[in-house]
């Protein structure tokens, strides 16, 4: 096929999609790829615990729903960003903590999943609950302080809102497979998959840039996890570069996913270079007039 999602379409069922800002769809250039080349979306921040409850028990989903909205219609999948996380917190769940944060948060979970039940394929429930650096240990946060099984709990409580939905954990530098941050988070997915907890999928974020690059052992990686028994997916790619050298990376990140049957799809951290959180990077697959990049073609042709 001649475009990401249809190819990936193509390859036992995956999509491959893009983290798309509510506020770039009335911007044609932007829509004109993002419609034509992929088959999946996630929010970049509209579902974000300070976007969708900026006041306690007080709702907005105006901007994720314009997203969940443009993807349905057009059949495609959407993947939740993000139920539970340490960050983009609004001020009044900042300054909570103990039983009544622990409260909040499972409210938050029940009332977001449960508003988008039948709508969502994937929740990124949690995001990034591990330490970066060696150890393994948890990130310190007010949601960790609340107790180490915060992230069960969550689990439990989204599978309960939304029973259909597939539940993820979501986190960086758990790519390179001998890094104690992976070794500690694949613990948690086996013993959650021991105990009965509800988890069907892994989301590696997969920002690569020279702090964190794509490491030889990704495949490895993908595929330990997904003998687990849980799906895995790329679920923030962009990669740090130009030219043939980052073609060449995506390439070998396209080839460990379609080497792994459980990697269900891949999704870029936006559609064009100038919609990189990154400012200033070139990390994506489009340049800012919508040209297809070096890193497109070996993208599809991977594909
Ligand atoms: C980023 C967004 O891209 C930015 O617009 C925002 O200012 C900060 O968050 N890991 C994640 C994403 O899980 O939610 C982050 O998104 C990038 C890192």
């Amino acid at each position: 096929a001649t475009t990401l999602g249809a190819s990936a379409a193509e390859r036992g069922g995956r999509y491959f999609g893009a983290a798309v800002a509510a506020s770039k769809l009335s911007d044609s250039v932007y829509t004109t790829v993002l419609n034509r080349e992929f088959n999946q979306i996630t929010p970049e921040n509209e579902m974000k615990i300070d976007a969708t409850e900026p006041q306690q028990n007080q709702f907005n989903f105006t901007n994720a729903d314009r997203i969940v909205n443009h993807a349905t219609s057009r059949g495609w999948k959407v993947r939740g960003h993000t139920l539970a996380w340490h960050s983009q917190q609004p001020g009044w769940m900042q300054n909570m903590s103990g039983t009544a944060l622990r409260s909040a948060m499972l409210n938050h979970v029940t009332r977001v999943a449960g508003y988008y039940a039948g709508k969502i394929d994937s929740w990124d429930v949690v995001n990034e609950a591990y330490a970066d650096g060696n150890g393994g240990a948890r990130r310190d946060s007010n949601l960790q302080r609340t107790g180490n099984d915060w992230i069960e709990a969550a689990f439990r409580a989204a599978r309960t809102a939304d029973p259909n939905a597939k539940l993820c954990y979501n986190d960086y530098n758990t790519d390179n497979w001998t890094w104690d941050k992976t070794q500690a988070v694949y613990r948690m997915v086996q013993d959650f998959k021991q105990r009965g907890v509800p988890i069907d999928c892994v989301g590696f974020q997969s920002h690569f840039n020279s702090g964190s690059p794509y490491p030889s052992n990704y495949r490895t990686t993908l595929s330990s996890f997904a003998a687990l028994g849980v799906d895995v997916q790329i679920t923030e790619l962009d990669i740090e570069g130009s030219g043939t050298t980052q073609a060449n990376t995506y390439r070998n990140v396209v080839n460990d996913c379609l080497a792994v049957a459980r990697c269900s799809g891949i999704t870029t951290w936006g559609v064009r270079d100038c919609d990189s959180w990154r400012s200033g990077g070139t990390p994506l697959l489009f340049e800012c007039n919508g040209n297809k990049k070096p890193a497109y073609d070996a993208t599809l042709s991977a594909l």
